[in-house]
């Protein structure tokens, strides 16, 4: 991937996603670096989708030749020059007022990777879709009125989107304790504590007091007296089933994945449904604490689909070997997140872009190390299996 003329220096010299965390955490408001970093509970899960990666070694196969290295695949459908994309987060304008999604969608583009687009994007899929021309991918939740999803799902299929991919892991939206201690709302209300934090970051502050308001731009016409999460809370329809997935499916004829599966059953009741893909996900930590790490499900979910659709994963990735891991141990593609709003808080455009270059070049040097030289070849026998714990 080649790196825009323009790359800031301090961005460049970020060797690794943790430099971009540091980055991201100098020039973010506490609230806002909280609400990306952070878990719910005890966070639990978001520290074990990381390490649980750690605990994985991976062996080698000596003397290969591994001077051409092929990370291209397709992902439900869409060609990608490598085997991760951009996930979905919510408003992306938080987390560079000035940059936001429409700079997600321009790095990924750049990268030759898909953008998903969240429902609650502070951009919309209209202006998304002038600036990324590539696969683009929009997340859906099934709310309690039907009328709006299918608008909004028409809405995204004009603009070109050609998946969607469904998240099923809030039922509720979990505890996440720093945004309380924080007084963080979304968008930030003033308080003593978030104008002290605000004045901390002057860069920020800059950017968002000279742009435009942030508000999910595919639902202008909604009034959000009560914030981001109220409105989702109401909107959030707890009686959701897999009746509703089938009505769904039903009503999208492109591409679907089913966003935040942990179990076997689950992943094959995707399969019996109809789904394109089955995305192993606890939401980033973000919802039900002490689940397991996604790495720690993935196995069994491989098993039990046994090939029958895709498998995509997210949760804890932050370097090339842990997309690696991914795809041997059974996962088709792996979804970013965190990894590009470090990138993304840090430095915009160009910060996500830094993000997708290093994690491309650590697949690639995994990869060569490994002694594999296809995609396809990332299978078990590169995990090293411990004789004793
Ligand atoms: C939204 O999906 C979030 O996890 O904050």
């Amino acid at each position: 991937m080649s790196q825009p003329a323009y790359l800031p220096s301090s961005i460049a010299r970020a060797r690794n996603i943790a430099d971009l965390r540091r980055m991201a955490r100098e020039r973010l408001p506490r609230m806002v670096f909280d609400y990306i970093d952070g878990g719910a509970d005890d966070e639990v899960t978001l520290a074990r989708n990381v390490s649980r990666f750690r605990d994985i070694e991976l062996v080698w196969e000596a003397l290969k030749d591994v001077d051409k290295i092929d990370t291209s695949t397709t992902i439900m459908g869409a060609p990608s020059a490598s085997p991760f994309f951009i996930s979905p987060t919510a408003t992306s304008r938080l987390f560079h007022p000035r940059a936001g999604e429409l700079a997600v969608a321009r790095a990924a583009h750049a990268a030759g990777v898909p953008y998903t687009c969240s429902t609650l994007a502070s951009a919309s899929v209209e202006e998304i879709a002038a600036v990324n021309p590539g696969p683009k991918w929009f997340q859906v939740y099934v709310w309690r009125d039907r009328e709006l999803v299918k608008e909004v799902l028409a809405r995204a299929k004009a603009a070109g989107f050609s998946a969607i991919i469904l998240t099923v892991d809030v039922p509720v939206v979990g505890n996440r304790e720093r945004d309380g201690a924080n007084d963080f709302t979304v968008p930030p209300k003033v308080t003593w504590r978030t104008a002290t934090q605000a004045l901390a970051a002057p860069g920020y502050l800059w950017d968002l007091a000279t742009t435009s308001e942030i508000r999910p731009a595919n639902f202008t016409h909604i009034r959000m007296n009560t914030g981001l999460i109220d409105f989702i809370n109401a909107q959030f329809d707890r009686a959701v089933t897999w009746d509703d997935v089938r009505w769904l499916r039903e009503t999208w004829d492109g591409k679907l994945a089913i966003k935040g599966i942990a179990t076997p059953e689950d992943a094959q009741r995707c399969v019996s449904i109809g789904a394109d893909a089955v995305w192993v996900s606890n939401h980033g930590g973000r919802q039900l604490d002490t689940a397991p790490a996604s790495i720690d499900t993935l196995p069994a979910i491989a098993d039990a689909v046994a090939g029958k659709v895709e498998i995509i994963l997210d949760g804890g990735v932050r370097r090339g070997s842990d997309v690696v891991k991914a795809l041997a141990l059974g996962a088709n593609a792996v979804a970013i997140g965190r990894a590009y709003l470090y990138g993304l808080a840090a430095g915009g455009e160009a910060g996500v872009r830094r993000a997708l270059d290093i994690i491309d070049s650590e697949v690639r040097r995994t990869m060569a190390l490994c002694g594999r030289t296809q995609l396809s070849a990332l299978s078990r026998d590169l995990i090293f299996r411990r004789a004793l714990p």
